[in-house]
Formats: structure tokens, C-alpha cells, sequence
């Protein structure tokens, strides 16, 4: 994939009867926002992953989910797997014209607490904060789910100290919906409604 268009156009009849071909939007495995590359992970993307768990900074508030490389390897696998089975997943992130990794992040289907919704998800190297990127990649997330999964309600889990993340959930048009502790932890669940 790689296109929003099938390579494969099924043909049908119009209305007025005239033979017309529909090209089925497909989502691709890499979407270009205007600064950045959002992709599919790849295991080439491996070294990049385990360098921001590697991070501690790229962990502010959750320290403890920062992973031994190998545990690194096996979570990039599952991202993959999502991808495999929904078609979505995070997205390996990427300045455009350049090979550089500069975070992990998007949006994926959580079939888990409060029922099936979507999951989006951002971390980024510490050299990328403060320009705007996380907006740019959620935007792009929200994009996703508007096309494709209008009816599912998508959400934010962060630490409530978790300043920058609150704000960009805030500013994203998330609403607070319930704070609780997870495994001793406190997370703030934010959530924007389905349509
Ligand atoms: C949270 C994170 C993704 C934000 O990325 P970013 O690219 O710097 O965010 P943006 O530049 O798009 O900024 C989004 C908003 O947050 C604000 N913001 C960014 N960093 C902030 C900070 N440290 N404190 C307060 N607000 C902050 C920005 O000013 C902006 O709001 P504004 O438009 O009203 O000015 C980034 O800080 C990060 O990767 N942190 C470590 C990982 C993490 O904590 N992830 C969340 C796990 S649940």
C-alpha cells in the first residue's frame, strides 16, 4: 500500500447507467502531514526504540513502563501485530527528507475497560518537543479515526502531572472523563466523544 487509492478499481454502474469506476479508499501504511512521515514500524525501526527507552526524559511520569531492550523488541512486535490484525497501529514518526526517528505514536483500536475505542498514544525524543510535532501526528491520528471509525469514541491515558500531555490532549478538544489509579499509579482518562 502506500496510497489512498486501490490498485485494483472495481467498475459498477452509475445511476445514470453509465459504467463507472470506484476506487474504495484504502488507508495507507504511511501518511505525510506537512512536516512529518508517519509509518507503519518496521524491525529496521528496532534501534530507534530501544534508544527512547533508553530515554529517561522521553518517561517523565512513567518511569516504570521503560523496557530492557529485548522487552523493547517484543513490544515493537506487538505494535506490529495490531497493525497486522486492525490495519492501524502507532506509527514509527519521521521529520520528512530525512531517515531521523523522532518518535512513537498514534492511534490504535483497545478493546479493554471502558469497552472497544481508540487508543492514541504519543512519545517523542526529547530533541522534537516544543514544536508542534505531537499536535501535528494527533491531528493526523484524529483524521484516521474521523474516516474510518466515527462511531468509536477515542481517548488519552496520562499521568494528571503529566503537564505537556494534558495540554495536548486539552488542546486536541479532549475532555477530562475520570481520573483512577492503575497499578498504584495515577492516570487521567480524557476522551472525545464519537460522532
Ligand atoms: C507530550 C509530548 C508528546 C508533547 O510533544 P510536543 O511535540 O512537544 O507537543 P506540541 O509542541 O505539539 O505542544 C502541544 C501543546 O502542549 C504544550 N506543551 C508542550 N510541552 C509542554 C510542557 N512541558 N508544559 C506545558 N505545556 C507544554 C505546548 O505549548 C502546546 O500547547 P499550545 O499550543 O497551547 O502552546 C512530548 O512532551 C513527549 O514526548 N513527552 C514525553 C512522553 C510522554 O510523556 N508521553 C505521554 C505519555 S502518556
Amino acid at each position: 500500500m502506500g496510497t489512498f487509492l486501490s490498485r485494483t478499481p472495481k467498475t459498477c454502474c452509475s445511476a445514470a447507467g453509465w459504467r463507472t469506476t470506484v476506487r474504495p479508499v484504502v488507508e495507507p501504511d504511511e501518511i505525510r502531514t506537512e512536516r512529518l512521515v508517519l509509518s507503519r514500524p518496521q524491525p529496521t525501526d528496532a534501534d530507534a526504540f530501544i534508544a527512547l527507552h533508553n530515554t529517561p526524559e522521553a518517561y517523565p511520569h512513567d518511569g516504570w513502563l521503560r523496557r530492557t531492550p529485548e522487552q523493547a523488541l517484543e513490544q515493537l512486535d506487538r505494535f506490529r501485530e495490531k497493525w497486522a490484525a486492525d490495519g492501524i497501529g502507532y506509527w514509527t514518526i519521521r521529520l520528512a527528507g530525512t531517515a531521523e526517528v523522532i518518535g512513537f505514536g498514534g492511534v490504535q483500536h483497545h478493546d479493554e475497560d471502558d469497552g472497544p475505542e481508540l487508543n492514541v498514544y504519543y512519545r517523542f525524543f526529547p530533541t522534537a518537543w516544543g514544536r508542534g510535532y505531537a499536535t501535528e501526528m494527533v491531528e493526523a491520528a484524529l483524521g484516521w479515526a474521523r474516516r474510518h471509525r466515527p462511531d468509536r469514541t477515542v481517548r488519552i491515558v496520562t499521568d494528571p502531572a503529566n503537564t505537556a500531555s494534558v495540554r495536548l490532549a486539552e488542546k486536541l478538544g479532549f475532555t477530562r472523563y475520570l481520573e483512577r489509579q492503575r497499578d498504584g499509579h495515577p492516570e487521567v482518562v480524557f476522551r472525545l466523544a464519537a460522532r
